[in-house]
C-alpha cells in the first residue's frame, strides 16, 4: 500500500483506538515485526539510489508520524484514565466519618480538657507534679506537721523507707503539693490549676485507690477571697453550663488554708442541674478552698506580708459524675468497653468556650 494511503488510515485507526489495548493493536499492526510501516520501511533495501532519496524520506515521515500519534493517543488515553479513577475514587472530606466509632474519650480526660478550656480563659495555665512524692511536698510545706491529725486521715500509701533515706517517699494523696512545687520555681503572680492523679487507700461506690482532683492557686499582691468566689462562680457557671448558680460558703477547715471554706452549689432537681437561689432545693458539696496560709508561702520561701493568695481543690471524677449522671465512681476504672461506649465522648469533641465546653454530651 502506498504512503499517501496508509497514512491517514492508520492515523484514523489510532484516533479511533478507544483502550490501551485497542491502541496496542493498532501499533503491532502497523509497526510490529510484520506491520504495514515496517513491511514498507523493508522495500527501501531494494530501491535503486534515486527512489531511495524520495521514497526515504517520505516512508520515515510516515514512521514518523505513526510513532507521534500512537504517543499522543497513549497519553491522551492515560490521562483519561487517571481522571476516571479519580472521579471514582472522590472522597468528600466534609461529610461525618462514616467508619464504626470503637474509641472514645474517657469521662475523667474529657472533664480535665474542659477545666483546662475554663480556666484558660481566665489566664490560667496548667501546672504538673510527680505522682511519687515525698512528705515534705504532700504535707509539712502545707502546714500538716508529722504528728498533725489530718496525716492520718489522707489514708496514705507510703513506700517503704530504707535506712539512711532523707525524704519519706508517698504517693500523693492529693494535687496539693503542686501548689508547693509551683511556688518554688514561678515568682508571682501565679495563676495555674494543677489536674492530675491522686491515691488513698480507700475503696467503696464513691471511692476508688486512684482518682483525679484538680488544684487551683492564685498568687499575687492583695488577693482576696472575693477575687476567690468570683473565680469559683465564674467556672461553675462555664463548666455546668448555666446562666446563673447559687452558691453557698460554709466556714471549714484545711491546714493549708485560714481562712478556709468549703463550697456548696445550689441544684435544682427539676432540671438536674446548678441553678439560681430562685430554683436550688438542695445544696452540693463541690469544692474545698480558702485563702493560702501565710505558713505555706513562708514554706516555698515568699514573703506572706507581700503575697497573698487563694487556692482550691475538687475532684475531677466527682464533677464528671455530678454533670454527665454517672453513679458508681469504680465503673471510671473497670475499662468496660459498654461504659465506655455510653459515657465517652467523640475524640471530635474537643471543648471549646465558642463550641460549648461539653462537646456532644456522650455523643
Ligand atoms: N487538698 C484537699 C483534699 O484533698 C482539697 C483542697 C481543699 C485543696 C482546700 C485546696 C484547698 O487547694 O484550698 O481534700
Amino acid at each position: 500500500m502506498h504512503t499517501d494511503t496508509l497514512q491517514p488510515e492508520i492515523l484514523g485507526q489510532i484516533a479511533a483506538a478507544a483502550s490501551p489495548e485497542a491502541l496496542e493493536a493498532v501499533r503491532v499492526a502497523a509497526m510490529g515485526k510484520s506491520g504495514s510501516v515496517t513491511a514498507l520501511l523493508k522495500t527501501l533495501g531494494g530501491m535503486t539510489p534515486e527512489q531511495r532519496q524520495t521514497e526515504g524520506p517520505k516512508l520515515n515521515g510516515l514512521r514518523e508520524a505513526v510513532a507521534a500519534a500512537l504517543a499522543a493517543r497513549k497519553a491522551e488515553l492515560e490521562a483519561a484514565a487517571l481522571n476516571a479513577r479519580l472521579a471514582a475514587e472522590r472522597q468528600d472530606m466534609t461529610l461525618p466519618v462514616a467508619a464504626p466509632r470503637t474509641g472514645t474519650i474517657h469521662p475523667v480526660s474529657q472533664v480535665m480538657d474542659e477545666l483546662a478550656e475554663i480556666f484558660a480563659d481566665m489566664g490560667f495555665s496548667v501546672a504538673t507534679g510527680p505522682e511519687i512524692e515525698d512528705d515534705w511536698h504532700n504535707f509539712s510545706a502545707l502546714n500538716i506537721p508529722e504528728s498533725h491529725p489530718a496525716r492520718a486521715m489522707h489514708d496514705t500509701f507510703y513506700f517503704p523507707q530504707q535506712p539512711g533515706d532523707e525524704k519519706r517517699m508517698l504517693l500523693r494523696t492529693h494535687t496539693s503539693p503542686v501548689q508547693i512545687r509551683t511556688m518554688m520555681t514561678q515568682a508571682p503572680p501565679i495563676r495555674i490549676i494543677a489536674p492530675g492523679r491522686v491515691y488513698r487507700s480507700d475503696s467503696d461506690a464513691t471511692h476508688t485507690p486512684m482518682f483525679h482532683q484538680i488544684e487551683g492557686l492564685v498568687i499575687d499582691r492583695g488577693t482576696t477571697l472575693a477575687q476567690l468566689r468570683w473565680t469559683l462562680e465564674t467556672f461553675i457557671k462555664a463548666f455546668f453550663e448555666v446562666d446563673d448558680v447559687a452558691l453557698r460558703f460554709r466556714p471549714s477547715y484545711f491546714p493549708f488554708t485560714e481562712p478556709s471554706v468549703e463550697v456548696d452549689v445550689g441544684y435544682s432537681s427539676q432540671t438536674n442541674r446548678p441553678a439560681g437561689a430562685g430554683e436550688v432545693d438542695r445544696w452540693l458539696e463541690v469544692l474545698g478552698s480558702g485563702m493560702v496560709h501565710p505558713r505555706v508561702i513562708a514554706a516555698c520561701g515568699l514573703d506572706p506580708e507581700e503575697y497573698q493568695g487563694f487556692a482550691f481543690g475538687t475532684g475531677v471524677d466527682r464533677l464528671a459524675m455530678l454533670k454527665y449522671g454517672m453513679t458508681d465512681l469504680r465503673a471510671f476504672f473497670d475499662a468496660d468497653l459498654r461504659w465506655l461506649k455510653h459515657h465517652g465522648f467523640s475524640a471530635f469533641d474537643v471543648p471549646t468556650l465558642s463550641g460549648g465546653v461539653s462537646g456532644g454530651l456522650g455523643a
